[in-house]
C-alpha cells in the first residue's frame, strides 16, 4: 500500500504516468466514470480549504465513487481530544482512501503509519502540499508542453507557503530549472530549502525584493497569498500582505508566453484586471487539479 506525503514519494516516471493518466481523464472522461464504483473517499481536513476538498471530492465521484468527511476540526471528535492516530484507525474501516489536511506539520505521516488504507496528505502546516505540487506539474507541463529549461519565480510567502516547499522539492529533480525568489526580507526561503535542496542539488537560484526587475526573465510567475494563519502576530501580517500586487502594467514588462500560476486563494496579490490575460491560467490550473486527484486516487487505489 502507498500514501503521497511529499511529491519525491513518486519517481519523476511515476508522476509523468500519473500526468498521462490525468491527461488521458481529461480526453476521455466516460471511460472513467465507473471505474471507482463502490469506492469512497474521506476528506478529513483539520484546517480551511475550499479547493482542494472540493476538488478531491469532485475527483470520486467523477470516477463513480463516493464521499464522506469532515471539513474543520471543530466538527470532528479532534474536538474532544482524540489523536489523529485513533482517528485514521477509524476512518480505515469506512472508506478506501483518505485525504487529509492538517495544521500541525508530520500529521498526515503519523495518520498513515497506522493507516490500513492510502492517505494522501493534503497539506501539513507550511510543510508540503504534495497535490497542490502535481496539479502544478500538469499545469506547467499541459500548457509549455514540457518541465525543462525554465525560469521559475515564486513571489510572495516563501516562508510559510507549503506550496511553495513542495513544488521547489519537486522541480529540483527537471533539466535546466532555474529559480528566482521574489519576496519580502522576512518572508525569504527557509534556510533549510536553500541548503538542502538548491545548494545540495546545485540548482540555480537568485533571491530578489523587487518583482519589476525580474519580470522580463521569466517563463513562469508562482504568485502566492501572504499566509496569515502562520503569523506570530497580526501587526507583521498586516504590514506585509500587499507587498506584491501583480498588475496590468507590471504584465507588460513580461514575455508573451509567460504564465502566471496561483495555487489559490487569491487575496490581493493579483489585481482582478490580469484575470482576462491569456497568460493567466490559475483558473485552468483548478480544473487541472481535479484531474490530476482522479489519476491519484487510481494510481492509490491500483485501479490503473
Ligand atoms: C494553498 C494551501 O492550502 O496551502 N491552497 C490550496 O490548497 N490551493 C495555498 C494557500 O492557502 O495560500
Amino acid at each position: 500500500m502507498r500514501h503521497l506525503m511529499s511529491p519525491l514519494d513518486f519517481s519523476v516516471e511515476e508522476l509523468d504516468k500519473l500526468m498521462d493518466i490525468a491527461e488521458d481523464i481529461e480526453k476521455n472522461r466516460d471511460k472513467y466514470s465507473h471505474i471507482c464504483d463502490g469506492k469512497i473517499l474521506a476528506t478529513c481536513f483539520y484546517e480551511p480549504s475550499t479547493r482542494t476538498r472540493l476538488s478531491f471530492e469532485s475527483a470520486m465521484l467523477h470516477l463513480g465513487g463516493q464521499v464522506l468527511g469532515f471539513a474543520s476540526a471543530d466538527s470532528s471528535s479532534a474536538a474532544k481530544g482524540e489523536s489523529v492516530s485513533d482517528t485514521i484507525r477509524v476512518i480505515s474501516c469506512f472508506a478506501d482512501i483518505c485525504a487529509m489536511r492538517h495544521p500541525k506539520e508530520g500529521a498526515p505521516m503519523v495518520a498513515a503509519s497506522k493507516s490500513s488504507i492510502p492517505v494522501i496528505n493534503a497539506g501539513d502546516g507550511g510543510h508540503q502540499h504534495p497535490t497542490q505540487t502535481l496539479t502544478d506539474l500538469m499545469t506547467i507541463r499541459s500548457l509549455k508542453g514540457s518541465i525543462k529549461n525554465m525560469t521559475i519565480g515564486l513571489c510572495g510567502d516563501l516562508k510559510f507557503g507549503r506550496t511553495v516547499h513542495s513544488l521547489i522539492n519537486a522541480l529540483k529533480r527537471y533539466e535546466g530549472i532555474n529559480f528566482v525568489f521574489i519576496s519580502p526580507e522576512e518572508l525569504r526561503i527557509p534556510d533549510y530549502i536553500r541548503s538542502d535542496v538548491l545548494d545540495k542539488n546545485n540548482i540555480p537560484y537568485k533571491e530578489v525584493i523587487k518583482l519589476e526587475d525580474v519580470m522580463p526573465e521569466l517563463d513562469i510567475l508562482y504568485m502566492t497569498r501572504v499566509q496569515r494563519e502562520r503569523f506570530f502576530n497580526e501587526e507583521d501580517y498586516v504590514r506585509l500582505k500587499d507587498f506584491y500586487i501583480l498588475t496590468k502594467e507590471k504584465m507588460e514588462l513580461a514575455k508573451k508566453d509567460m504564465m502566471v500560476l496561483h495555487p489559490l486563494p487569491r487575496v490581493n496579490e493579483i489585481s482582478v484586471e490580469v484575470d482576462d490575460d491569456p497568460r493567466a491560467v490559475y483558473f485552468k490550473q483548478v480544473q487541472y487539479g481535479m484531474y490530476i486527484r482522479m489519476a491519484l486516487i487510481l494510481t492509490l487505489l491500483e485501479l490503473v
